[in-house]
């Protein structure tokens, strides 16, 4: 296993710090310009992400160009040991071009195209939209690539949504043709015989529309793959120009949490490292841990696309973020708390979205570093502040990596399917609640989780969590044959091995390609109303011996035992007494079906003795006050563990009696930690 990776950049080999940078918007006010140089050092910040949205003040005409004010903001930097991420400009564009060419706009689902405005707005596919932002990103990698004060490329922002304009029709065609080759292809893998939906010219084809198909589900899905496939193609192309330059210039664009839109796994190869903007809803509704655990479980994807190399933080709000619902403050030690939880996770940088409060417009409230008042005597500069000093001692944890042995399959073409498809619980099958749910108990005993697709390599994980893989496409059940055939454990949850990848269902008995490992055959799949319930039973049976009742709600499979034994039966209804918990030796390994939604502590006793029969490592063996967890990075000889306390009290953290030093202050640490509200600690260990 790969223990230590290069840090992004060699210029600066460090935990970088900082933030989105708009001095655009400032060039009016010199004074504050240079005043923001002085206020990045005093908050130990080292990178900006700079000329995101800058396109109207690079290009005011087009083809009239104006870089001298990002010379100038890039030479204090250099003077200053900043360093900058520079961006492409094509997340928003000026009016100019929207007007001259309209062609550049998005056009909506119900073919309506959009006027100017707002951002993230733009066709993918029109050319003139490629041939300006080719000609600018030229422009910017001729005159930059070099500067000893840029580090890398941010390409664009966030990118998100799809374009339904005949250009992009007249793509979707093609992606399709390049895919089936003929037409009675395509119908077969859509099943158009279904309401007579039959295709029998290609340009009959149109991507779905609430007043057209959207019953498709096969369509449907090719549609995001093809979105997806035109978004990467859009990276790659403003991509092209910058490594013509310079190769050397690692290159990413941030993305967004849980997005559901694009396919972030077929991004891993357009890009040198990845990055995401981290917008968690803190001291909200949820216990604050479970608020934590979902947020790990982003960090650990990011983590995972690349197969474990360290990402960015690209954006994070130093205090609240004024789109949400209700902007809540972080109270006293949360700025730090999840900061460095994003740290723990493999990110090798802590940045903010935004440096300074813009005066006006739709962010002039959104959480920054510097507020309106414009001096870094408040509280959260001081927060940023003490962030970039803990940074600063944590050189040592650059590049290294979370060494984990247990995977849950996150897959979005599964997570697409599963939602679009009907039955057998219109009002939510929960697939995210449910993947976060096995997630949050591995993250509360500790254990280094990566989220992969259907599509990894399994053979490094000694654990894999396979809930609802509805989709399972072509050889993947031969691969999870594999995994346990050679000792692996393997859980998959009901409503598994329903349809191929073009939702196709499987013939001959479910979960289909799964059958055979699961030793089981589902004959049918109930839906519960809400107010059903019905209860596991479990018996004692096997190695985990476990007993004990749990509520099931929600989805009950009716299952037959084909070799699995089982481990627990429904306690009502007609099918009571039938099994409901299984596992099937096969091979060196063991493969558990849980065939309905149990509820309580069920995911977290089941997993919980499932991670210690399968020798699956914590970050530390010891139990962990509620609300609290640890996580570690490693560089193969020492560990980095990150103790997180996410609860408004003091704890007592105990540790597993090894020989653990506090990173910031080098003392060796008492055998118990004592952790302040929303307390943070890092120790080092050698690793055994
Ligand atoms: C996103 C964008 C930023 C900014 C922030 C505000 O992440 O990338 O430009 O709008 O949201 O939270
Ligand atoms: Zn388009």
């Amino acid at each position: 296993m790969t223990y230590v990776y290069p840090p992004v950049s060699d210029k600066i080999p460090r935990m970088l710090h900082g933030a989105d940078y708009n001095p655009e918007q400032w060039l009016r006010y010199p004074e504050v310009l240079e005043e923001d140089i002085r206020l990045m050092k005093l908050a130990k910040c080292n990178v900006m992400s700079i000329g995101i949205f800058s396109w109207a003040m690079l290009e005011p005409e087009e083809g009239v160009f104006t870089f001298e004010w990002m010379d100038q903001v890039l030479e204090r930097f250099a003077a200053n040991g900043i360093y900058a991420f520079l961006a492409t400009p094509s997340g928003a564009r000026p009016a100019w071009m929207a007007q001259k060419y309209p062609e550049v706009l998005r056009t909506e689902e119900n073919r309506v195209r959009n006027l100017f405005g707002f951002r993230h707005n733009h066709c993918p596919t029109s050319p003139v939209y490629r041939e300006k932002t080719r000609i600018i990103n030229t422009k910017l990698a001729e005159r930059y690539s070099d500067h000893p004060a840029i580090i890398g490329w941010h390409i664009s922002n966030e990118f998100g949504g799809d374009c339904h304009c005949e250009l992009c029709q007249a793509e979707f065609r093609k992606f399709l043709q390049d895919k089936y080759g003929t037409l009675d292809e395509l119908n077969h893998a859509w099943w158009t015989t279904f309401w007579s939906h039959t295709v029998t010219d290609w340009s009959q084809v149109e991507s779905p529309a609430p007043h057209g198909e959207k019953q498709v589900h096969a369509m449907n899905l090719d549609w995001r793959r093809f979105v997806t496939q035109r978004t990467v193609d859009f990276v790659k192309h403003e991509t092209a120009p910058l490594k013509a330059v310079n190769p050397n210039l690692p290159v990413t664009t941030n993305f967004m949490e849980f997005y559901e839109g694009l396919d972030y796994w077929k991004f891993a190869d357009a890009l040198d490292f990845l990055s995401w903007d981290s917008y968690p809803t803190w001291h909200d509704a949820d216990e604050e841990s479970t608020q934590a655990a979902k947020i790990a479980m982003m960090h650990d994807i990011v983590r995972s696309i690349k197969g474990g190399q360290p990402f960015l933080l690209m954006e994070s709000t130093p205090s609240l973020t004024n789109w949400q619902d209700v902007s809540k403050l972080k109270r006293p030690g949360m700025h730090l708390l999840a900061s460095l939880q994003a740290v723990a996770h493999g990110s090798d940088s802590v940045q903010y979205f935004q440096w300074r409060k813009s005066r006006g417009s739709s962010e002039k409230l959104h959480g920054a570093v510097v507020d309106h008042v414009g001096h870094e005597h408040t509280r959260v500069f001081k927060d940023v502040t003490d962030v970039g000093a803990a940074l600063e001692g944590m050189d040592r944890i650059v590049g290294t990596s979370v060494p984990a042995e247990a995977a849950i399959i996150f897959d979005w073409e599964n997570r697409w399917a599963v939602k679009d498809s009907q039955g057998p619980r219109n009002k939510g099958v929960k697939y995210e609640e449910t993947v976060q749910k096995q997630h949050e108990a591995l993250w509360k005993l500790g254990v280094p989780t990566d989220m992969i697709s259907m599509d990894a390599d399994f053979a490094k994980y000694k654990l894999i969590v396979a809930p609802m893989l509805y989709m399972v496409r072509e050889g993947v059940g031969e691969r999870l044959e594999k995994f346990v055939e050679n000792g692996g454990t393997l859980v998959v949850t009901y409503w598994s091995g329903i349809v191929n990848e073009t939702d196709l269902c499987f013939l001959g008995g479910f979960p289909g390609p799964l059958r055979k490992v699961l030793g089981i055959w589902s004959e049918e799949l109930e839906g519960l109303h809400d107010r059903d319930r019905n209860a596991l039973r479990l018996n004692g049976n096997g190695a985990l011996g476990l007993s004990g009742e749990y509520e099931i709600s929600e989805i009950c499979d009716l299952i037959h035992l084909e070799g699995a034994q089982s481990l627990g039966e429904y306690a009502s209804d007609f099918y009571a007494d039938r099994p409901a918990l299984t596992v099937n030796a096969f091979g060196e390994g063991e493969a558990y079906y849980v065939a309905a939604r149990a509820g309580g502590t069920f995911d977290d006793d089941f997993l919980s003795a499932l991670v210690q029969r399968a020798g699956v490592a914590r970050s530390l063996n010891v139990t962990f006050p509620a609300g609290t967890s640890a996580h570690l990075r490693t560089d193969g000889e020492h560990d980095f563990v990150f103790v997180q306390n996410y609860t408004p009290n003091a704890v007592v953290f105990p540790l597993d009696g090894r020989a653990y030093f506090d990173l910031e202050s080098g003392r060796q640490a008492d055998p118990e930690l004592r952790l302040p509200p929303y307390g943070v600690r890092v120790l080092e260990r050698q690793r055994s």
